[in-house]
């Protein structure tokens, strides 16, 4: 794997709300993944990046940044301390896809995940027809467990979910 893209991880700010409001409605991006299909307010963007950066927050967001820029969001969902599992995100601003930042963004996410938060396995669900997700993620050594059939409704017609796991002894192995 190409592995010389620079990025950083850092916290959102109240001034990234601006990117994060036009991420959030942007059709071509919510198609990919789950989550409600309707609009989102400028003033919801904003108290939700509040919310989620609170420290008893159970999500763990980190916003990705290239040359100054935040060009991405990547996190940990559902984090549980008693299995010491949680479910992986990502999402990049289009004009920054196809150059291996998400590939960098998900391998340091995951590094993170079992070194830092003590995880065990990170899991995610990925739609059957998000072939670049699935490969990005077949590239950060995660794999298919299983299909949740029919499991979301988008334009129009059902799509399966695949859902793909990275154990912290594939990790040692292979990061
Ligand atoms: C899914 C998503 C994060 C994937 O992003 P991506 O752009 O494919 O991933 P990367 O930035 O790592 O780019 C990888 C591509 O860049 C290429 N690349 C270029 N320079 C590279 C480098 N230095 N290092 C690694 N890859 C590089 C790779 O070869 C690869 O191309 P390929 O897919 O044709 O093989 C992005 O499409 C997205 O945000 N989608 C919408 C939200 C979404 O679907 N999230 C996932 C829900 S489960």
């Amino acid at each position: 794997m190409k592995n010389n893209v620079e990025i950083k991880f850092r916290c959102l700010e109240d001034d990234d709300c601006e990117v994060v409001y036009k991420w959030n409605n942007d059709q071509s991006l919510k198609i990919m993944y789950s989550g409600h299909p309707f609009p989102v307010s400028k003033k919801s963007t904003r108290e939700w990046i509040n919310k989620v950066s609170n420290p008893d927050s159970k999500l763990c967001l980190f916003g990705i940044e290239s040359q100054d820029e935040l060009i991405g969001l990547c996190g940990l969902k559902n984090i549980n301390h008693v299995n010491n599992n949680a479910e992986l995100f990502i999402l990049l601003d289009p004009d920054q896809s196809g150059k291996g930042y998400a590939t960098k963004a998900v391998s340091k996410l995951v590094k993170f995940g079992f070194d830092s938060l003590n995880l065990n396995r990170i899991y995610l669900k990925v739609q059957d027809n998000n072939l670049k997700a699935i490969k990005l993620y077949e590239r950060c050594h995660f794999t298919k467990e299983g299909v949740l059939r029919k499991a979301v409704f988008k334009v129009g017609q059902y799509l399966n979910i695949i859902v793909m796991t990275c154990l912290k002894e594939d990790s040692i192995v292979k990061l």
